[in-house]
């Protein structure tokens, strides 16, 4: 069964869209990494050096008339709430360095890494909100179109799946590849840390809290969930998609 599901999603839609090529490059990071020759304490000099700080990313492309059917007003409060878990988390962050691990307090110690995770999927899943609106691809198309039709039957499908999921939860609806299975998942979030599934990479986030859509549609969830979806950037999905792909699938990963 699972070999002829897999038979329209050939090694030839990977060559196609250069994931081997990419998937081959990461091969020759992780190697350089095992053989450890470098000048700077075991960190290999070609890995790119780390993200010091959270910087908010700028959305003014959604403005105006970057999307239809949700306004500036409610947009810019969103950026606003996105903007205080960056400010947050580089605030955690900053904290938790300077505790010492052997003797802290202990309820300030856990509740800073209580609000660590709320924090930084509160960064990452409003930037992977925002990005996936507005612009590009109307509809899936090429290996992301083949891999919905394959997990979900058509896109109208796979859509009624993200959405039925967003009127149950009461933070946020995701697919994202599961790199256990190779398939594309729909999960559900509560809060930002709270049911995060392990080994998936999120392709497409929708916010459902309140405050993504209370301005413009007040309590009308199923009508903001129908103008998210019109507003879908798919070309970021499938971008996404192909950059999940250069990581191999599969029973491995939980070896
Ligand atoms: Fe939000």
């Amino acid at each position: 069964m699972e070999n002829n599901e897999n038979k329209s999603v050939d090694r030839r839609d990977f060559l196609k869209f250069g994931v081997l090529t990419a998937a081959t490059a990461l091969g020759s990071t992780n190697k350089a990494f095992a053989t450890g020759k470098d000048s700077s304490g075991g960190v290999p000099n070609n890995l790119k050096p780390p993200v010091q700080k959270y910087l908010a990313k700028k959305y003014d492309n959604l403005l105006g008339d970057g999307l239809s059917g949700i306004s500036d007003n409610q947009l810019k409060a969103h950026f606003g709430l996105y903007e205080k878990y960056v400010a947050n988390i580089n605030d955690i962050e900053a904290k938790l360095k300077i505790i010492d691990p052997n003797n802290p307090d202990t309820l300030s110690y856990r509740g800073l890494h209580v609000e660590q995770s709320f924090n930084l999927n509160g960064v990452i899943l409003h930037e992977l909100y925002f990005g996936n609106l507005g612009g590009g691809s109307k509809e899936p198309k090429g290996l992301l179109k083949k891999m919905i039709e394959r997990d979900y039957g058509n896109p109208l499908n796979f859509l009624n799946h993200l959405k039925g999921v967003g009127k149950v939860m009461r933070g946020w609806s995701m697919a994202a590849l599961n790199y256990r299975t190779g398939r594309i998942g729909i999960y559900g979030l509560d809060q930002h840390n709270q049911l995060v599934p392990s080994l998936v990479f999120p392709i497409l986030v929708l916010d459902v809290y309140e405050h993504a859509y209370m301005v413009d549609f007040g309590t009308d969830r199923k009508k903001y969930l129908e103008t998210f979806v019109s507003n879908i950037n798919w070309k970021v999905v499938q971008d996404r998609l192909e950059l999940a792909l250069t990581m191999p699938y599969g029973e491995h990963i939980t070896a």
